[in-house]
């Protein structure tokens, strides 16, 4: 008896026959899809998040309503700059996205490892990534365009520094940590409003590869992350974090030193401290690459009630970003696909048709109001409402804003001798690629940072020893 499984069929299940060369060829010719514009190389696995501390009094999620809750997610780590087929090992932040499969709808957060970002202003980042990506004519990386960009860009050097630091090369996906970054919004069930950020820390500790094995690697095995990970829990092993929140009442955060809607800041933990209150925990391989990895889209708006966005720039342009290139890359119905599908809750709406709508909501009536099914909103699920006063324009974003105090303090106070010296020699290992003017911008950046990490770099790149120079 032949089994049925190993009978090879056409893609409409009909025995092979002469159809098949074309059933074939046809698909094959249609086997790519557009790979993300950035994050394009990653890794993926799936687990669950378990709450270990009470934070209703902060938020109403369903998800963290009790002490020990499960609820699945699944997880995507990524390098940011590089094609998708380019080496893990990149210096170069890493995306660390969950998804989070809760009975309210889905919820990811969409961070990186890095507590800050380049930019603040959303406008930038197109233009951010070409200068990470390639030049339009040689086709080639262009350090005077990476450098050009940044040295005029004050407001990145946080960011640079952590990315020029050995947290820029981690040790693959398991020995990283990972931030929300921005400041979110958490609401409670009284509708009282906190700030909070979010702070993955890894179980394994930090660990970064050097500068030179991290090179070495780029040739010798250039999906070194994406096999760490992979084997690491196909031997039966699982990876987590710790995960914790900074949180600020809500007016508070008008009146903070630091402006909290601004990407390229963190809040000092002396101010606000890192409090525990879940684990992520991975353990399950994907089957399938495509289906479920590459397939996979988040996005920081697709948020649950009792979590919202904040007044940040940069979040509220990325709010339309994700699911614009989504609808591109995957299609208009690209929740429906099964790795975004919010699969323990219901989706009830007047969205229907489009290419490949597997779940086109039967026969209820496809539009509002109708008084066939009505639809109704359930109050307590609204997003919270807060006045915001101002004028309304284009300008830049309102201080205080010191942009060089914080990377100032990694410097100083955070990175110990060897950090430091690792840091100038990554930052003039790269910057000796750009031309002198950009890389005298840039090193004035720094030295507004810290005179010492100015003067280090100004050194390293062979600037006159004149100290008047800058
Ligand atoms: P703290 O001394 O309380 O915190 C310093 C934090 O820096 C550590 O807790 C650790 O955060 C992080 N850190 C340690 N080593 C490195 C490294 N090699 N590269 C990057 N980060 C590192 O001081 P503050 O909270 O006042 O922060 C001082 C500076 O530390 C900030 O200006 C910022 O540059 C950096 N930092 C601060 C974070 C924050 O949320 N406050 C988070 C990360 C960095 P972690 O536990 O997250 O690894
Ligand atoms: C991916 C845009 C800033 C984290 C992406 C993608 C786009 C994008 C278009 C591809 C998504 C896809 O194809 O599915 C932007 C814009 C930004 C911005 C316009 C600023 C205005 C940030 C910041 C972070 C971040 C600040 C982290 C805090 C990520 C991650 C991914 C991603 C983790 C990959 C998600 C995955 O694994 O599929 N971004 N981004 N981005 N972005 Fe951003």
């Amino acid at each position: 008896m032949s089994d049925s499984n190993n009978i090879l069929t056409t893609s409409i299940g009909t025995p092979v026959d002469d159809f098949h060369l074309i059933d074939k060829l046809a698909h094959f010719d249609r086997e790519r899809i557009p790979e993300r514009v950035v994050h394009a190389k990653g890794a993926g696995a799936h687990g669950y998040f378990e709450v270990t501390a009470d934070v209703t009094k902060f938020s109403k999620a369903k998800l963290f309503e009790s002490i020990g809750k499960r609820t699945p997610v699944f997880a995507r780590f990524s390098t940011v700059g590089g094609e998708k087929g380019s080496a893990d090992t990149e210096r170069d932040p890493r995306g660390f996205a969950v998804k989070f499969y809760t009975e309210e709808g889905n919820w990811d957060m969409t961070g990186n490892n890095t507590p800050v970002f380049f930019i603040r202003d959303p406008i930038k980042f197109p233009d951010f990534i070409h200068t990470q990506k390639r030049n339009p004519q040689t086709n080639l990386k262009d350090p005077d365009a990476f450098w050009d960009f940044l040295s005029l860009t004050p407001e990145s050097a946080h960011q640079v520094s952590i990315l020029f630091s050995d947290r820029g090369t981690p040790d693959g996906y398991r020995q990283m940590n990972g931030y929300s970054s921005h400041t979110f919004r958490w609401v409670n069930k009284s509708g009282e409003a906190f700030w909070v950020k979010f702070h993955f820390k890894t179980d394994a500790g930090i660990n970064n590869l050097s500068a030179s094995d991290a090179d070495k690697l780029k040739s010798t095995n250039g999906d070194y992350a994406t096999e760490d990970l992979f084997n690491h829990i196909k031997n039966g092993n699982t990876v987590s974090w710790t995960v914790q929140y900074q949180v600020m009442p809500e007016q508070d955060g008008f009146k903070y030193k630091w402006n909290v809607f601004d990407v390229t800041k963190v809040w000092p933990h002396s101010d606000y401290p890192c409090v525990n209150f879940g684990k992520l925990v991975l353990n399950r391989n994907p089957e399938n690459y495509f289906q479920e990895v590459e397939q996979s889209a988040f996005s920081p708006g697709h948020l649950v009630p009792g979590i919202e966005p904040s007044l940040d720039k940069m979040l509220q342009g990325r709010l339309f970003s994700y699911p614009d290139t989504h609808r591109h890359r995957l299609g208009t119905n690209y929740t429906q696909i099964p790795i975004n599908c919010p699969y323990r809750a219901r989706v009830v709406n007047q969205q229907r048709d489009g290419p490949q709508s597997f779940n086109n909501q039967g026969n209820r009536p496809n539009y509002e109001p109708n008084s066939f099914q009505p639809l109704s909103v359930i109050p307590e699920s609204k997003t919270s409402q807060f006045r915001v006063t101002g004028l309304i324009g284009r300008y830049k974003p309102a201080h205080p804003n010191d942009d060089f105090a914080q990377p100032g303090a990694l410097f100083r106070k955070v990175f110990n001798d060897q950090q430091r010296t690792n840091l100038i020699n990554n930052v003039v290992g790269h910057l000796k690629n750009a031309q002198r003017h950009i890389q005298e911008r840039q090193v004035k950046i720094f030295q507004k940072c810290d005179p010492e990490y100015g003067e280090r770099l100004a050194q390293g790149l062979g600037f006159p020893a004149n100290k008047s120079r800058l």
